[in-house]
C-alpha cells in the first residue's frame, strides 16, 4: 500500500483541510504514515500569513530533496495558502516539488498526483472560485475533539493581512449541513468540537436572509455526546449583542472567547483597516463578561505597524492593563507583498518592533500569572487529553475556557474523560492541579 504524510502549518483552518485530504488520499488506496522518510507522497500543507512562516516552510522543502534524490517515485506536493499566493514561483524555486495545489483545490489531489505519476510533469490548479464551496469530507485525526468548518475564506481586507487574498470570499455552510456533521460527531465518540472560520461573526451574511451566527449557536445547542463547542476567530466588527446572548444561553459553548483587537489605538485600527474602535470593543467585552460567566479572554495583536508611533503603542500597553486578557498572541508586523501596508511610509524599525513586542509580552506574562494565580484552590472541570510534551508521567485536560492544568498521571482515567481538577499551583501558561 502506498503511505502519504501530511505537514501541516498554520491556523486551525489548516488543520482542518489536512483531515480533509487525509480523508480523500485514503479513498484513493494510500495509508498514512507517521515517519515522513518512507512515504511515497508528502504533502505540505502551508501558511503564508507572516515571512517567518514562508521561511520555514521554504527550509523543510529544502530538506526534502534528498529524499528525492533516493526515491525518483516520490511526490511531492505543496497545498494551501502559500502555494496559492506563490503559485508557479514555487516550482522555480524548488524545482524537485511535483505538485502546487491552491485553497479551492484540495478535492482534486488525487487526480494530480495521478498526473504526475503518468506524465512526470509538475502540475498546478490554483484557480479560484469564490461562488461555490465544495463539500469535502473529513477524517478525523482527535480522539475526541473534531474541528468542523462553518464558512471560508475573508471579506476584511485588514490592510496587513494575506488571508483574504489566499483564501478568497465569504462563503458559509448551510445550518442544516452543520448540525448534521456535528450530529455524526457526537454519535462517534466526540465531546469537544471547533466551530471554524476566520471571522465566524461574519457567519451566514453570505445568505442575505438575516441568518446569522446566533442562529447557528441556537441550532447546536443540545446536540446528544456534544459537551463543548468552541469557535475561532470572532470579530469585534460583526460580533453582536444577539450573538453574545445565543452564546451566554447555550448549554454547551464553552468559556473562552478568542476575540482579535490588533492594536489599542483608534488610528492604528483605521489604518488597519479594523472597522471598530477601542471604545466599541470596550463595550462588547462588558456585555460578554455579563452574559458568559466565567469568561477566559484571548486576543492577537500586531506591533510595528507601520506608522506605530510610540503613543500609539502605549495605547496598546493600557489596553492589555485595561482589559486583563487571560492571553495574547502578540505578533510583529510582517510585510506581505499585495497587501497595502507592505509599501505603507513610515515603516517601523525592527529594532523598535522587537522592544515593543518585549514590552507587551512583559506586560501580559504578568497579568496572566496574576489571573492563574486566581484559579489556585479552585476546581474545575477538565477534559482529560493524555501525557504533557515533556514528561509522559504527567498527563494533562483543559478547562472550558480553554486553560491547561497538569496532573499526575492516573491509570483509571482515560483520554476524553470528563473529570473535575483542582488547581494547586499556577504559572504564566499553565496550571498545576490534582484530579478531585
Ligand atoms: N481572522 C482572524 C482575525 O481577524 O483576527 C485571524 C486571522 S490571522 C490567521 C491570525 C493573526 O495573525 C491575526 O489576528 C493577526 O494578528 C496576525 N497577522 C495577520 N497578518 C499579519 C502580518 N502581516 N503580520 C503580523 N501578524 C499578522
Ligand atoms: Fe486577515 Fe483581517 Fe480577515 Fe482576519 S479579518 S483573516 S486579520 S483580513
Ligand atoms: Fe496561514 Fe492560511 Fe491560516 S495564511 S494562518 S494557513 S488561513
Amino acid at each position: 500500500m502506498k503511505q502519504y504524510y501530511i505537514f501541516t502549518y498554520g491556523c486551525q483552518m489548516n488543520e482542518s483541510d489536512s483531515e480533509r485530504l487525509a480523508h480523500q488520499l485514503e479513498l484513493a488506496g494510500y495509508e498514512g504514515t507517521d515517519n515522513f522518510e518512507e512515504a511515497d507522497l508528502i504533502i505540505l500543507n502551508t501558511c503564508c500569513v507572516r515571512e517567518t512562516a514562508e521561511h520555514k516552510i521554504y527550509g523543510r522543502i529544502g530538506e526534502l530533496k534528498h529524499l528525492k534524490a533516493k526515491n525518483k517515485d516520490l511526490i511531492i506536493a505543496i497545498t494551501g495558502c502559500m502555494a496559492q499566493k506563490n503559485q508557479a514561483d514555487m516550482f522555480k524555486r524548488a524545482p524537485h516539488i511535483d505538485i502546487v495545489l491552491g485553497t479551492h483545490n484540495l478535492r482534486h489531489i488525487n487526480e494530480m498526483v495521478a498526473e504526475v505519476q503518468r506524465t512526470h510533469k509538475h502540475q498546478i490548479n490554483i484557480e479560484m472560485d469564490n461562488t461555490v464551496l465544495h463539500e469535502l469530507e473529513a477524517k478525523p485525526t482527535g480522539t475526541f475533539s473534531a474541528w468542523v468548518p462553518i464558512m471560508n475564506g475573508c471579506n476584511k481586507f485588514c490592510t496587513y493581512c494575506i488571508v483574504p487574498h489566499v483564501r478568497g470570499r465569504e462563503i458559509s455552510r448551510p445550518i442544516e449541513a452543520i448540525v448534521e456533521d456535528v450530529k455524526k460527531l457526537g454519535a462517534t465518540g466526540h465531546k469537544e468540537i471547533t466551530l471554524l472560520g476566520q471571522n465566524v461573526n461574519s457567519y451566514g451574511l453570505d445568505f442575505k436572509d438575516g441568518t446569522h451566527f446566533g442562529d447557528l449557536i441556537d441550532a447546536l445547542d443540545g446536540i446528544p455526546g456534544i459537551e463543548r463547542i468552541r469557535y475561532m476567530t470572532s470579530h469585534p466588527q460583526d460580533m453582536n449583542k444577539d450573538m453574545i446572548d445565543a452564546l451566554g444561553r447555550s448549554s454547551n459553548v464553552v468559556t473562552q472567547l478568542h476575540l482579535p483587537i490588533q492594536s489599542g489605538s483608534n488610528r492604528i485600527l483605521q489604518k488597519m483597516n479594523r472597522r471598530y474602535t477601542v471604545e466599541h470593543y470596550k463595550e462588547l467585552i462588558d456585555y460578554c463578561r455579563e452574559k458568559i460567566k466565567g469568561l477566559t479572554l484571548t486576543t492577537d495583536l500586531i506591533v510595528g505597524f507601520p506608522g506605530e508611533t510610540e503613543e500609539d503603542f502605549q495605547a496598546t500597553l493600557q489596553l492589555l492593563k485595561d482589559i486583563r486578557y487571560d492571553m495574547a498572541y502578540t505578533f510583529i508586523f510582517s510585510k506581505r507583498s499585495g497587501t497595502p501596508a507592505a509599501t505603507m511610509a513610515d515603516q517601523v524599525p525592527e529594532e523598535v518592533k522587537r522592544v515593543r513586542l518585549q514590552a507587551l509580552m512583559d506586560v501580559q506574562n504578568e497579568i496572566s500569572l496574576e489571573l492563574n494565580k486566581a484559579m489556585e484552590g479552585e476546581t474545575y472541570e477538565i477534559i482529560v487529553e493524555g501525557p504533557s510534551r515533556n514528561d509522559e508521567n504527567v498527563w494533562f485536560g483543559r478547562t472550558s475556557g480553554n486553560k491547561m492544568i497538569l496532573f499526575p498521571k492516573d491509570e483509571s482515567l482515560s483520554i476524553g474523560q470528563t473529570v473535575k481538577a483542582r488547581v494547586d499551583k499556577a504559572q504564566t501558561w499553565i496550571l498545576y492541579g490534582t484530579i478531585v
